[in-house]
């Protein structure tokens, strides 16, 4: 078999919440892979679907959601060795995998750390969990960890509590412990967002660092197109639960063909700018994926639209140039 540097490949991934009102696809056929020592940065406004997709792929979707369908095959060594799809939510395997092959950071570090225990606790208990039952060496990793991401004491910082901490202090502490366990995926769920833009380089330069060091996978979820210019090599743009256009980050940026991430292009954030700038350039709000029609789902908002043609079906994604995918009308009418 030929060798690939794959840790994730997520296959027709359809992830719904079965609500009174109706279906939500939150996540409606999405497919993307992640490499090792590259970072997808995935992208798109608020309500895409984003973070479900990575719900999806750690088996943490809430209830009423449910993944129904779709492959999320986890590699080892450029082998595929299992279907996370497959598994059960609360099950050994995947518990075994989750904190360990693949790690989560939040936007708010206070979501995933305890309130009640030091930071040294935390870090220690995930190692004490998946790497060694020394406790002693699980602290000097802890400590290793904590020095690792740019904590200058942390010695001190493993007796002190989640709250005694400055937010950049807390999210590094968040980084350390998703790391102390060398994941071979991180999933980062906009985790700097709530953090001044020096604190937010700092992170981003720390993470790729250390992405260097430990050749992980990252996928970065965030509005932020800044960031993701700096930190993704490949990218993909979601809407309304589906993957709209996926390329190389170069791409992206100078050959935008989604109507759509023409327009999300238009309201970059640049990096130095405060991080919580939302994208609000495109016209009209993003609906809640219940009961949609059978048409491109940007069609209502997109001045492209062609009449008789966009809102007659739903647009195949396909591969237009080398690793260029688009799911447009505008595009693939042409090419066939
Ligand atoms: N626990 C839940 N119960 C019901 N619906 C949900 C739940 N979580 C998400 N959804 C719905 O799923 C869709 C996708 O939500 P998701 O949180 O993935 O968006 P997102 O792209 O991460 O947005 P944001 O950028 O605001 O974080 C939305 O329509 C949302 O309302
Ligand atoms: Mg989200």
């Amino acid at each position: 078999m030929k060798a690939n540097n794959l840790v994730l490949e997520v296959k027709g991934l359809k992830t719904y919440f079965y609500l009174d009102e109706g279906v939500l696809k939150a996540v409606d056929g999405v497919s993307f892979s992640v490499e090792r020592k590259r970072t997808l940065g995935l992208i798109g406004e608020s309500g895409c679907g984003k973070s479900v997709a990575a719900q999806s792929i750690l088996r943490i979707v809430p209830p009423p959601g449910k993944t129904v369908e779709g492959e999320i095959v986890l590699y080892r060594n450029s082998e595929a060795v299992l279907d996370l799809a497959k598994l059960h939510p609360r099950g050994k395997e995947i518990r075994r995998i989750r904190g360990k092959e693949i790690t989560m950071i939040f936007q708010e570090p206070m979501t995933s750390l305890s309130p009640v225990h030091t930071i040294g606790n935390q870090i220690m208990e995930a190692i004490l969990l998946h790497v060694t039952k020394d406790k002693r060496y699980a602290k000097e990793l802890a400590i290793e960890m904590l020095s690792k991401v740019g904590i200058p004491n942390p010695h001190q910082i493993m007796n002190e509590y989640p709250h005694q901490l400055s937010g950049g202090i807390r999210q590094r502490a968040m980084i350390a412990m998703a790391l102390s366990c060398s994941p071979s995926l991180l999933i980062a769920d906009e985790p700097t967002t709530a953090l001044d833009a020096t604190i937010q380089a700092q992170i981003l330069e720390l993470m790729k660092k250390l992405q260097d060091q430990f050749g992980m996978g990252i996928m970065y979820i965030t509005h932020n197109l800044g960031v993701i210019a700096e930190i993704a090599q490949d990218v993909a743009v979601m809407y309304l639960g589906k993957v709209v256009e996926s390329a190389p980050v170069r791409e992206i940026f100078h050959n935008p063909l989604h109507p759509y991430t023409a327009r999300l292009l238009k309201s970059i954030p640049k990096v130095g700018r405060k991080a919580r700038t939302r994208l609000e350039a495109i016209e009209g709000t993003v609906p809640l994926p219940i009961g949609l029609p059978r048409q491109c789902n940007f069609c209502p908002r997109c001045p492209e639209a062609i009449e008789g043609v966009c809102d007659k079906d739903i647009p195949p994604l396909v591969e237009v140039a080398k690793k260029h995918f688009v799911r447009c009308f505008l595009h693939t009418q042409k090419a066939t």
